[in-house]
């Protein structure tokens, strides 16, 4: 495994970190979620992540249980807030209150003492961002948070932030959180480099596009049984990316793969990793084999050729819009 520094800070995290979105939080998933996270140490995987609102709760206890036969100082976990955690009209959002309420309540569930780093999973336009970020810094004072971060935030909200966190002389924010994959690729506009004049460093989410870029799903056919792709409880966004021109380009990038010896989710998690913004990609894994088979990715280098061979196979779907 490879580390790279989270943004400014000084705190290692492995190129390749686990989540737990849709993978981990029923009984059912408790086996998975601790062979993947024993795979993921295995493999030198140090970084963890979840959310409160992952199955409203559920998420972080099976990661917390997953994780609890290891040493604390071992591993970097982190978790968010933001999404309904229920009816009330204070529970969700950035406000204050919600955002001390839910850290307590991710700390409970996790089984943990303090959280590594702590998202806000979206930005919030009903509260300032002042009292977020106050908030934010107040935890880190109290030992419960180490380093505050925000996921999906736009550049102008990191920018914005950053000014704010100056001129309040509170902790700079760490890290964003943005999806990013071949087919998502908005924070190369912008993103990438106002995060790196603020000092944050991404972490970006669903880096194989929820498994399309595995090349599993082939076009023409049925997604393959046990997949995310055929579980109607879970499929509603990876259905958008099965059609066949998506799945031609993937073929194509598969048969790319394969010529340099590598798979395609390497070559995926390659690609992402090489841009020096990207602190760590996080994948999910149903299965140990894939946390083995993806953590290899961190030994890819890719070629200025093929990294110029990957943009022309892309061509053709460059403006295929994913739901979100
Ligand atoms: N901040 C946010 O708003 C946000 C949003 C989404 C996700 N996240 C975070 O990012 C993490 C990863 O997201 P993601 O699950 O969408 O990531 P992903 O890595 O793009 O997709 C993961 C899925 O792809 C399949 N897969 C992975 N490796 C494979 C391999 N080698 N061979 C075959 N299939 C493989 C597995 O699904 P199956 O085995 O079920 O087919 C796995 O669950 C989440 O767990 C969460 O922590 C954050």
């Amino acid at each position: 495994m490879k580390y790279r520094r989270l943004g400014n800070t000084g705190l290692k995290v492995s190129e390749i970190g686990l989540g737990s979105w849709l993978t981990y939080g029923t009984a059912a998933e408790q086996k998975a979620a601790e062979a993947c996270v024993a795979a993921a140490f295995e493999c030198g995987i140090n970084f963890f992540d979840t959310a409160n609102a992952y199955n409203r709760g559920e998420g972080e206890k099976a990661l917390g249980a997953a994780l609890s036969s290891y040493n604390r100082s071992d591993y970097v976990l982190s978790t968010k807030v933001f999404f309904p955690m229920g009816d009330g009209v204070n529970d969700r959002g950035l406000s204050r209150k919600h955002i001390m309420e839910q850290c307590e309540a991710s700390l409970r569930r996790l089984g943990t003492d303090y959280i590594d780093v702590y998202f806000c999973h979206r930005f919030d336009t009903e509260t300032p961002v002042e009292e977020t970020l106050r908030a934010l810094d107040d935890l880190t004072s109290q030992g419960k948070i180490l380093y505050a971060a925000v996921s999906e935030w736009s550049a102008a909200q990191i920018a914005n932030a950053g000014g704010i966190s100056r001129r309040l002389n509170l902790r700079p924010l760490a890290s964003n959180q943005p999806i990013y994959n071949m087919f998502e690729r908005y924070i190369e506009q912008e993103v990438l480099e106002v995060s790196r004049q603020e000092g944050l460093g991404q972490v970006v989410f669903s880096p194989l596009a929820q498994g399309i870029l595995t090349g599993k799903y082939k076009p023409g056919q049925q997604p393959p049984a046990g997949t995310r792709g055929a579980d109607d409880s879970v499929n509603g966004v990876i259905r958008s990316y099965l059609r066949d021109d998506v799945l031609d380009v993937v073929a194509q990038l598969n048969g790319l793969a394969g010529s340099l010896g590598l798979k395609l989710s390497q070559l995926a998690l390659a690609w992402v990793l090489r841009q020096p913004n990207v602190s760590s990609a996080l994948i999910g894994a149903t299965k140990p084999e894939q946390v083995a088979e993806n953590a290899k990715a961190v030994d890819a280098v890719l070629s200025p050729s093929t990294l110029e061979a990957i943009e022309e196979i892309l061509r053709p779907v460059a403006d295929f819009a994913p739901a979100r």
